[in-house]
């Protein structure tokens, strides 16, 4: 079997500038765990049905276990490791922690990525407006009650430190 000729893709990971093999339909998530180390987006189904593998492509949630890589090309990517430097999303990990939203964690780095989405685009959203961003996402353990109230707490704190 001969091996697929190497594809260099350029793309942007969390604000910096990458170029990966993306030969055939490598997945972008396996670029990012395996080429980059970034590791906090999980693979969970592989079939676009527990959004455990959700990362941000131009700030819209994407499948990245489904994803080839190639199509990221020219693109900005976001993953849960963004947190280090960006306010919202360190903003909504903080409140995850607060409200103990999760149990195993092992959802919660898609969902969050998700949230973060959401506020991008709607700074005050109502629980359906929370429920309907996260519906995409399964978590196993059960904990989307406190995962709406994360949300929830995340978005007013955001509010209260830009208020005059
Ligand atoms: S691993 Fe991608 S949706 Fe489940
Ligand atoms: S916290 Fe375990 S799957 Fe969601």
């Amino acid at each position: 079997m001969s091996a697929l000729a190497p594809q260099m893709v350029r793309f942007t990971v969390n604000g910096q500038g990458v170029e990966v093999d993306a030969a055939g339909d490598v997945p972008l998530l396996a670029v990012l765990r395996g080429e980059l180390g970034l590791t906090g987006s999980r693979f969970g189904c592989g079939l676009e049905q527990c959004g455990a593998c959700t990362v941000l492509v131009d700030g819209e949630p994407a499948y990245a276990c489904s994803r080839p890589a190639w199509s990221v090309a020219d693109r900005s990517v976001a993953t849960i490791e963004a947190a280090e430097h960006d306010l919202v999303l360190a903003a909504l990990r903080r409140a995850f922690l607060d409200e103990q939203a999760g149990q195993c964690g092992y959802c919660l780095s898609g969902i969050i990525l998700s949230a973060r989405a959401l506020l991008a685009r709607e700074p005050s959203p109502d629980r359906p407006a929370i429920v309907a961003a996260l519906d995409r996402h399964l978590c196993r353990c059960g904990a989307h009650n406190r995962i709406v109230r994360a949300v929830q707490r995340a978005a007013a704190r955001l509010a209260e430190e830009v208020a005059p």
